[in-house]
């Protein structure tokens, strides 16, 4: 039985000119897991949004059986308020909110935790959250608000390995209760190991829907681009080289190299987002650095201003003669960068209006063109489709080529096995192992340290 049915639905976004949706359907069964995949902007989101009824539509008709949650892509939690606090509101009439049963709500939560393995302090203000931990608030908001129909979009993104197995290990469990789930991502596992089906969605239009077991990896990922999918292969031996810098963290002395690619993992809560905090105020201090944050909407960018000045956001003095804005310049220097990165948005465009994968593409064409000496990276490709992922990785190779030093923070061990010179692997606050990147040193292994786990 189709739970969701959704005909023909076409979005204009006058905006920018943007055709999201085009005559798009989708069926989805009740009780099924059911995944849609597609390039960075083919309108995964705006679809979703529609289905949630946060997001109107031109054209076309929908018939949903049932309550929908939806956890969004970008977070929409209140920093200054509790984790508690943030799980009841909205979920109750707000004219009742100091009056709400607090502890009977508390207890629901509870039985969610226990259900589902979490473990977080309900107590913690938000902002003190890392951005996994807040990823887990708004699933556990949606669950508390017991939806019948659950859409994620890109729930793993910021998630660490082992975030994101427990994370599709509740999603199954979900299923088992009855719910039916809609994921979107960009991870071929999310996809492969717990979807019944997923639909393709490219430029905005219906593809095709498949069964996940009748198609192999490769093909997952084929059909998720629609294009072959060109590799970069980044060097990662280690020689000898020059210092730029050194900071301490975790007791320990650190340097950085030029020309190195210095990686830090570990799972989630192993301390990457202290160091992350730390890394970002030497940056507001240090001009030889610049800093890509992880949580892109609330650091990386201005959503109000225009795509163009927030693409040349550090540049901005470059651009202006006798304190006029040489705008046909800043124009120009500015679609250069969109066709670089290939971003899908115009100069002129609101920054807030691109898609997520596209502002993360902005962000990172914006630190990597400021061309610093020592570029902080966190979760570079969260939320980047797997072409977009290749190209950013070959600008990264680019940028290191002129002796120019990154440290990067990634949950994702293949990413950090991939672009490191040199590994450090944290566990609970602490660096477990500092290593450089040879043979042996396999995703596998580095997992196993995450873990805690040193076997000579
Ligand atoms: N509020 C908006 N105003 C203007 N344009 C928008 C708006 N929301 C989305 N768009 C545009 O619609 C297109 C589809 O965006 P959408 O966010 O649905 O893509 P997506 O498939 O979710 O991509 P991603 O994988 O990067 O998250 C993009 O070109 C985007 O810029
Ligand atoms: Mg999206």
């Amino acid at each position: 039985m189709n739970i969701i049915r959704m005909n023909n639905i076409s979005k204009y976004f006058s905006i920018n000119n943007t055709q999201a949706l085009d005559s798009m359907s989708l069926e989805i069964e009740k009780g099924e897991i059911h995944a849609i995949v597609g390039e960075n902007g083919a309108g995964k989101s705006t679809l979703m949004k529609i289905l949630h009824g946060i997001e109107h539509y031109d054209s076309g008709n929908i018939t949903i059986l049932g309550r929908t949650g939806m956890v969004s892509q970008h977070f929409r939690l209140i920093n200054e308020f509790s984790i508690l606090d943030n799980i009841i509101i909205g979920s109750e009439p707000t004219k009742h909110l100091f009056i709400i049963n607090r502890s009977r709500a508390k207890a629901r939560i509870d039985k969610i935790f226990t259900q589902y393995g979490f473990q977080l302090n309900l107590k913690t203000k938000v902002t003190d959250l890392s951005v996994g931990q807040k990823q887990l608030v708004e699933i556990i908001k949606v669950i508390y608000n017991d939806a019948q129909i659950l859409i994620f979009d890109e729930p793993t993104a910021a998630l660490s390995e082992q975030e994101s197995e427990k994370l599709r290990e509740m999603i199954i469990s979900l299923k088992k209760n009855g719910k039916t789930v809609i994921i979107i991502s960009h991870k071929i596992k999310d996809i492969s190991a717990i979807s019944d089906r997923f639909t393709i969605i490219r430029k905005g239009q219906y593809i095709e829907t498949v069964i996940t077991k009748d198609v192999d990896l490769k093909e997952i990922s084929h059909h998720m681009s629609g294009k072959d999918i060109v590799e970069t292969l980044i060097d990662t031996q280690s020689g000898i080289k020059e210092p730029i810098k050194t900071f301490q963290f975790a007791g320990k002395s650190i340097t950085i190299h030029k020309g190195e690619i210095l990686g830090f993992t570990g799972y989630g809560g192993c301390g990457l987002h202290q160091l992350e905090s730390l890394l970002e105020k030497q940056a507001l201090i240090d001009p030889k650095m610049s800093y890509a944050p992880s949580d892109r909407l609330l650091k990386g960018v201005e959503i109000n201003s225009k795509l163009k000045n927030t693409l040349i956001a550090k540049k901005r003095r470059d651009f202006t003669h006798f304190g006029f804005l040489k705008n046909k310049e800043i124009d120009n220097y500015a679609q250069d960068l969109i066709n670089r990165f290939d971003i899908k948005g115009s100069v002129n465009c609101q920054t807030g209006t691109l898609s997520g994968g596209n502002l993360q593409k902005a962000v990172i064409a914006r630190v990597l063109d400021e061309n610093p000496e020592i570029l902080i990276l966190s979760s570079p490709t969260w939320g980047i489709d797997i072409n977009s992922t290749n190209e950013i990785y070959a600008n990264i190779k680019e940028f290191k080529k002129n002796n120019r030093g990154i440290i990067l923070l990634s949950y994702d061990v293949e990413e950090i096995k991939k672009l490191s010179n040199r590994i450090i692997v944290m566990y609970k606050n602490r660096i477990i192992k500092e290593v450089t990147n040879e043979e042996k040193i396999t995703p596998r292994v580095i997992g196993k340290l995450s873990a805690g786990i040193i076997d000579d």
